[in-house]
């Protein structure tokens, strides 16, 4: 046997052929093919290694564990071996990618990076041809194997006698020699090469072949072989990027070193993850344009004012009711919709837009775009992961979350789940001061950016749905997360307290409609966070809050929530930007809904706004992806607007580019008119 052959040979890890079952990995429940390690249920990424000859998805259980738990790793799990034993193996390379890309199909929401080492490059590389035209897979990683148009003729292993192939594989080490020593593990060790080789001869792929995907191929600087240059001819397989990345090590450094190897592949995925967030919004109109009709990254729909209704068909109705409910006649849903459609955009043309500045700074922190996810309770009601996978959605195109004080997972839960990415804390005051302050401690502890303290909730509003139903999902316990993981809380509570008594602590404690402007000091000297008041519509309390201590006030009537017949937060939006100058931070919610919303609120005065139920909706119909989809139309929605609007930045959008609908007045007359 040559050098040569054994570095194919793929020999197997002390682990492979003979363990007779899987560990640590689970079956998936899709397929027989794919083994899941345990790892986040909403991962950022999933990484799908491809095992070498003779080996089995178990060869990937150290790299699963040392990777991040929010990158999921999926084995293939080739046939013929440990639980699949009684099937035959795999006749040819094609079988195993197209059995793999069927069984991928369910794991599609999440950026696909496919990971090959030795023959199972082979295997990656065809199953990322299969999956070509869905533009999921972000990156192939191929280890420790030739490019798929060198010579991949192995000697038959049928020919050669077992103390020849057993020889091959002592030099190239990897084989631990009780393996070799023992007759029947020795024997199982050989058929399942056999098989593979047989495989690998039957493999044929021409010169020429080259998929649209990155690719990073890694290099383990002992591996006796494979050399720099050989790799180098990967290069020509693939019309996007292409790097070598030598690691120390030898031919099995892959798994063998499986921190290092994970460290590796962790920092360039995140690159990758980077990268595909970092383009301007508006490029999702050309991603969605250029995959076609089956390519779309969602299948949601992009007109974000049809969710709601697409909600209501997967949302249970009581849940349904609670996230759409308004206060009494809903007029005051309706009425902040209308405030909208009251303002028309005036374009203005040929003023050369190439690039939009989307970004905005607020109490010191930069922010993507001047939208943040408004503060929403009790989210587990319309999804299982409720605010995990919001703020998931909302991290993955950077922006900010406001986490309810209500929610179903805790602040700190909360912000594991948004790692770097801003965060910010929501605070109803309870009637407990000492909880209050536990509360704010928590969230300064936990990293949130600011403080957002919601005053137009001393009682929940008058809301038919709700009532009808005869259902707050307090009182079925969601929503309760902070309350129940906080110290002060759960010293309140009687001795052996369960749920029951836990939801009457908290609806004794969690309101205080006793609160006046004289307590907000309080709050102000006991943190330096950045503190903001939302549910402001007049321009006196707005003034009020700013002079109690506030850094900012949010413009709002809880998205129509509380009061019935209120005025329209957008209404009041000028005259509270007027009240309060243009010092302090002014920010709205309630009725917005599309990237020409926010560009009327911020010509309107404002420095940001919050979007509530749209995101909501996109949770209920696709959890952290729908969330994700949500926010990119509305933000390439927003880029666009500025595009066609003639406006470069956020920053500049004035009053001037709106008029009140109606005919446009003679020139001269209106403020748009006046505009150069
Ligand atoms: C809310 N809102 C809210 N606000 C808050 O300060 N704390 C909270 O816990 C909640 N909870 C909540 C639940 C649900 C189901 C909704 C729809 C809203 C109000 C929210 O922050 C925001 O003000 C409105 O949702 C904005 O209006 P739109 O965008 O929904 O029209
Ligand atoms: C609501 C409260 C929790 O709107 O803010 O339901």
């Amino acid at each position: 046997m040559t050098e040569r052959t054994t570095a194919t040979l793929g020999p197997a890890r002390t682990d492979t052929p003979v363990v007779p079952a899987v560990r640590r990995g689970s079956v998936t429940g899709s397929s027989r093919w794919l083994r899941a390690f345990p790892a986040d249920e909403d991962p950022v990424a999933r990484l799908v290694c491809f095992p070498h000859a003779g080996g089995t998805a178990t060869a990937f259980a150290d790299l699963a564990a040392a990777l991040p738990d929010d990158i999921a790793l999926l084995a293939v799990q080739y046939p013929g071996r440990q639980d699949r034993r009684a099937e035959d193996c795999a006749a040819d390379v094609t079988e195993v990618a197209e059995a793999t890309a069927a069984a991928l199909g369910p794991y599609t929401g999440r950026p696909l990076f496919l990971l090959g080492h030795s023959m199972g490059a082979l295997a990656a590389f065809e199953t990322a041809r299969l999956l070509a035209r869905q533009s999921v897979v972000a990156r192939l990683f191929v280890s420790a194997a030739r490019p798929p148009a060198d010579d991949w003729q192995e000697p038959d292993l049928g020919t050669l006698d077992d103390e020849a192939v057993v020889a091959g594989l002592r030099r190239l080490g990897g084989v631990p020699e009780a393996l070799l020593a023992e007759p029947d593990l020795r024997a199982e060790v050989l058929r399942l090469l056999r098989a593979d080789h047989r495989m690998l001869r039957r493999y044929r792929c021409e010169p020429d072949t080259a998929l649209a995907v990155p690719l990073t191929v890694l290099l383990a600087e002992d591996d006796p072989k494979n050399t720099a240059d050989q790799m180098r001819g990967w290069a020509r397989h693939t019309s996007a990027a292409h790097t070598l990345a030598v690691h120390p090590g030898g031919h099995f450094a892959l798994t063998e070193r499986a921190g290092q190897s994970a460290r590796l592949l962790d920092g360039r995925i995140r690159e990758d993850l980077a990268a595909r967030t970092a383009g301007p919004p508006a490029d999702l109109v050309r991603e969605i344009y250029l995959a076609g009709p089956d390519g779309r990254p969602s299948r949601l729909s992009t007109d974000l004012t049809t969710l709601q209704e697409s909600a209501r068909q997967v949302l249970q109705p009581s849940a349904y009711g609670y996230v759409v409910g308004d206060a009494g006649s809903g007029a005051t849903g309706r009425g902040n919709r209308e405030a909208f459609d009251r303002w028309r955009i005036v374009p203005r043309m040929l003023r050369g837009i190439t690039r939009r500045d989307l970004g905005v700074r607020l109490f010191g922190q930069d922010l993507a775009a001047p939208v943040l996810l408004a503060p929403v309770a009790a989210q587990t009601v319309v999804h299982p992961s409720g605010e995990l996978a919001s703020v998931g959605g909302a991290t993955d195109v950077g922006l900010p979350f406001v986490l309810s004080c209500f929610s179903s997972h805790s602040m700190e839960e909360a912000a594991a789940a948004a790692g770097s990415q801003p965060r910010w804390f929501q605070l109803y005051w309870p009637s407990d001061q000492t909880l209050a302050e536990s509360l704010v401690r928590r969230a300064e502890a936990a990293g949130y950016g600011a403080l957002v303290l919601t005053v137009d909730n001393p009682a929940f509003g008058y809301r038919p749905t709700d009532l009808d139903h005869g259902y707050l999902p307090f009182l079925h316990g969601a929503g309760l997360a902070n309350f129940t993981s906080d110290p002060v809380f759960d010293a309140a509570l009687p001795p052996g307290a369960g749920p029951r008594e836990a939801v009457a602590h908290w609806a004794a404690v969690s309101a205080n409609p006793a609160l006046t402007w004289d307590r907000l000091p309080w709050l102000r000297r006991l943190t330096d966070l950045p503190l903001l008041v939302k549910g402001v519509l007049h321009p006196e309390d707005a003034r009020a809050a700013l002079a109690h201590g506030a850094d900012g006030v949010i413009v709002s009537n809880h998205g129509g929530r509380q009061l019935d017949g209120t005025v329209a937060a957008l209404d009041c939006l000028p005259a509270v930007r007027a009240a309060v100058g243009d010092g302090a931070p002014v920010l709205v919610d309630s009725g917005v809904r599309t990237g020409a919303d926010v560009v009327k609120a911020l010509a309107l005065g404002a420095d940001a706004v919050l979007l509530g139920r749209p995101y909501l909706y996109g949770l209920a119909l696709d959890g952290r992806d729908g969330v994700r989809h949500v926010l990119r139309c509305l933000l390439a929605e927003l880029d666009l607007a500025l595009t066609l609007g003639g406006c470069g930045s956020v920053r500049d959008l004035t009053p001037e580019l709106l008029v009140p609908a109606g005919p446009l007045a003679t020139p001269g007359q209106t403020a748009a008119a006046r505009q150069d």
